[in-house]
């Protein structure tokens, strides 16, 4: 086992993302494990700035604009956070490259080669050890989101988006099978995800 891996967390919206990373933490702090954990959009002091000026409802970005404050967003997190923590704490991340790839590329349908591009250039050499893909059927997706206040840009899309854009997460899981690991929010619990997460952080 790595003592400090970089652990990723992806799904759409209505995945039971947020409630897996809070458990997880919770079962984290129980156990005095040092972690640090941020949200992209978002993450370092100038990233939530960023994160504001992504989601506000108001802004009418375009595309190509949003790509870009995404990964400035993320440039700044890699520099001021992931090379300052890594190896020292473990380091989880509310989304990550893969959200950019499942959300502007599959979502979007903009160029996945751009997308790469931009991810490899502002990751550099950082590489995520596991990441937890959280997933959702249809059915509860609806439920779920219209139980949902639309907070923010990204919660307006409608379902069949939402649909191409978990898809994709999981072609995306489909090509790195050894690093990604399903956590289903129809089937199991809670307690039976946060047994998986923490059997595979024990173990990557
Ligand atoms: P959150 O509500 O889970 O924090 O996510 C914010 C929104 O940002 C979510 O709808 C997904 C979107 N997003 C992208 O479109 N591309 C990205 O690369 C990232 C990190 C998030």
């Amino acid at each position: 086992m790595r003592k400090y891996p970089i652990i990723a967390f992806e799904g759409i919206e209505a995945s039971g993302k947020s409630t897996n990373i809070y458990h997880f933490c919770k079962y984290l702090k129980k156990n005095k494990i040092n972690f640090i954990k941020f949200r992209e959009p978002g993450g370092s002091i100038f990233s939530e700035k960023l994160r504001k000026l992504i989601l506000n409802k108001k802004s009418e970005l375009n595309l190509e604009t949003d790509l870009l404050l995404i990964q400035a967003s993320r440039s700044e997190n890699c520099e001021k956070i992931i090379k300052k923590y890594l190896g020292k704490k473990l380091i989880i991340i509310d989304r990550f490259t893969d959200s950019t790839i499942a959300y502007q590329h599959y979502g979007m349908g903009m160029d996945i080669k751009i997308i790469n591009q931009l991810n490899d250039f502002v990751t550099k050499k950082i590489k995520i050890d596991l990441t937890f893909l959280c997933t959702v059927n249809k059915s509860n997706m609806i439920k779920r989101l219209n139980l949902r206040k639309k907070i923010n840009k990204y919660d307006k899309f409608n379902y069949s988006f939402y649909n191409k854009v978990q898809k994709g997460f999981i072609k995306l899981s489909k090509n790195h099978k050894k690093k990604y690991v399903l956590l289903d929010s129809n089937i199991n619990s809670v307690k039976d995800n946060l047994n998986t997460i923490i059997k595979n952080f024990k173990t990557v």
